[in-house]
């Protein structure tokens, strides 16, 4: 069976002025439907940099990420990544933050929006969205969308 995802040979470095850091090198390993994978060390180890490159935001330097078989550039929006912060934006309301993805997409539709909604209720979310606006940084519009 294809596994879910695969990755061979993975590896990365960041290149600064103050030099090289290699943070990745040939990793691999893969993951069935359903598989659960928790990936454990120390601050430093590379952790972040693997779900940069798992999630499309960061391009492998060598080695290749496979999902359902097919190379990560053809299938990067089948993949979310939870960052440690939330990240949200306070100045627009739930609504929007969870909808952003869709606006820089050019996909706010009425059927992407449906869906929001059904995942703002399944998540018990719908009660808050949308609350006042907190704050609103200077040139930004203001106010719920
Ligand atoms: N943007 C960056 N520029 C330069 N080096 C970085 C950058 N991000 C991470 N690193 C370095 O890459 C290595 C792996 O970091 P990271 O993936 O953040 O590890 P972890 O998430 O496991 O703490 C570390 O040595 C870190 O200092
Ligand atoms: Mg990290």
């Amino acid at each position: 069976m294809t596994p879910k995802l695969e990755v061979s040979g993975l590896g990365y470095s960041y290149h600064t002025m103050e030099g090289e850091t290699p943070a990745l090198s040939d990793i691999s390993f893969s993951i069935e439907a359903g598989e659960f994978l928790a990936v454990v060390g120390p601050s430093g180890c590379g952790k972040s940099t693997l779900l940069s490159l798992l999630s499309g935001l960061l391009k492998a330097e060598t080695g290749e990420i496979r999902i359902d078989g097919r190379p990560l550039s053809e299938s990067r929006s089948d993949i979310g990544y939870m960052l440690q912060r939330d990240h949200l934006f306070e100045w627009r309301s739930i609504l929007s933050n969870v909808s952003l993805g869709l606006e820089i997409q050019r996909k706010k539709d009425a059927a992407h929006i449906g869906r929001v909604h059904e995942l703002l209720d399944l998540y018990a979310l719908r009660a808050l969205s949308p609350p006042a606006p907190r704050s609103s940084p200077a040139g930004c519009a203001s106010g719920p969308r």
